[in-house]
């Protein structure tokens, strides 16, 4: 089949066979690019018109006991300033989030297990002070008492990036101490205890070949998550993988499109990490199906700390003051940002 009639067949069945979507990816180029990015902005417009959520995120802590090859966070990174927010602080970035018409809150953070009880109480509190927001947290790989109990204090979202779904890829890209197993035991448990979960994976990450993202588009397809976050590879100077390439802009704003079209009612973010490779990327990965976008909300003093790869993009720029002009910059695409949860619209996939 041609890369049209097999977009075509995505589009209308949201499903394609194994060897279908490897074809698919090898069938990346310009011409595809621009097809596939077409039909997924209709699709994203039929189901959720032109409406794109806004997130407020808080990076409440930089440490973390992993020591993944790719990120600046890694817990050997000695030159990496290390932070934890106080709860004081926390509590004001969703105060000042919230003014801003913000109601999802996104708590993410390496994986600072030392914070873990403290963590559980101040979920609590975000819940109760604003009962009609959703939390959603990006904590890591944790026993599935923690999540049950985070569960039950109010956080209803967990993004948990699945990386690859090759095995063999996944250990090129960790130590051996983090395991392939347990990554897929937690998405597995989160989904089952009732989580919207996102899963995802960088683009252009060392090793990988459309083989591994074949395979992770088919396990994207099976898993359901309700959100997907995909960005390319940016190395960190101070990480293992600092002289590999920059993953490719097109070849993500493909893979979105294509994703948008295998999962149609998920919410996908418009990365920070695509406006880091290509000014207002973001605006594009819009108009290839993003429906969300998750604008920084932690104090700027530690967010420089935040670093997990180089020029991160809104380092320094506190965009929450200033959503008029992103405002403005969505407009000219014909989108409009909306106060509103964004709650994955049929429950949760099973
Ligand atoms: N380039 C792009 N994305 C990265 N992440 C971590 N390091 C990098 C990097 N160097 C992504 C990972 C992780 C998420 C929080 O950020 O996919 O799950
Ligand atoms: Fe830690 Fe996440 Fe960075 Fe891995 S990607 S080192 S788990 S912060």
């Amino acid at each position: 089949m041609s890369y049209k009639e097999l977009l075509n067949k995505l589009n209308t069945e949201q499903w394609l066979e194994d060897k279908e979507l490897l074809q698919l990816v090898f069938a990346f180029s310009p011409e595809s690019e621009k097809y596939a990015m077409n039909l997924a902005g209709k699709k994203a417009l039929s189901v959720f018109g032109n409406k794109i959520y806004y997130r407020g995120i808080v990076e409440f802590t930089n440490i973390c006991r992993n020591n993944c090859y790719y990120c600046g966070l890694r817990k050997d990174n000695e030159k990496c300033k290390r932070y934890r927010l106080t709860e004081d602080q926390i509590l004001s970035c969703c105060e000042n989030g919230y003014r801003l018409g913000m109601r999802t809150f996104v708590l993410q953070g390496g994986e600072d297990i030392a914070f873990d009880v403290e963590f559980t109480d101040l979920i609590k509190k975000i819940h109760v002070r604003y009962p009609e927001c959703a939390i959603t947290l990006g904590a890591g790989e944790r026993p599935d008492k923690l999540y049950r109990e985070w569960y039950e204090s109010g956080a209803t979202r967990y993004l948990l990036r699945h990386e690859t779904a090759d095995k063999k890829h996944y250990e090129l890209l960790h130590p051996d101490y983090q395991h392939f197993d347990n990554r897929m035991r937690c998405l597995n448990s989160l989904k089952k205890m009732g989580y919207q979960t996102g899963a995802g994976m960088m683009v252009g990450s060392p090793y990988q070949t459309y083989k591994e993202l074949c395979e992770d588009l088919i396990f994207l397809r099976d898993f359901k998550p309700e959100m997907v976050g995909i960005g390319p590879f940016i190395p960190h100077h101070d990480t293992p993988f600092r002289d590999k390439e920059t993953g490719s802009f097109d070849l993500t704003l493909y893979l979105l499109a294509i994703v948008r079209l295998l999962l149609p009612t998920s919410l996908i973010p418009a990365t920070t990490a695509m406006d880091t490779v290509i000014k207002d990327g973001r605006l594009q990965a819009v108009k290839a199906g993003c429906n969300v976008i998750m604008l920084n909300i932690t104090p700027l003093k530690e967010r420089k700390d935040y670093r997990l790869y180089d020029d991160m993009a809104e380092l320094n720029k506190m965009e929450g003051l200033d959503l008029g002009s992103l405002n403005a910059k969505f407009n000219t695409i014909g989108y409009e940002a909306v106060i509103d949860r964004g709650d994955y619209k049929e429950g949760v996939n099973k």
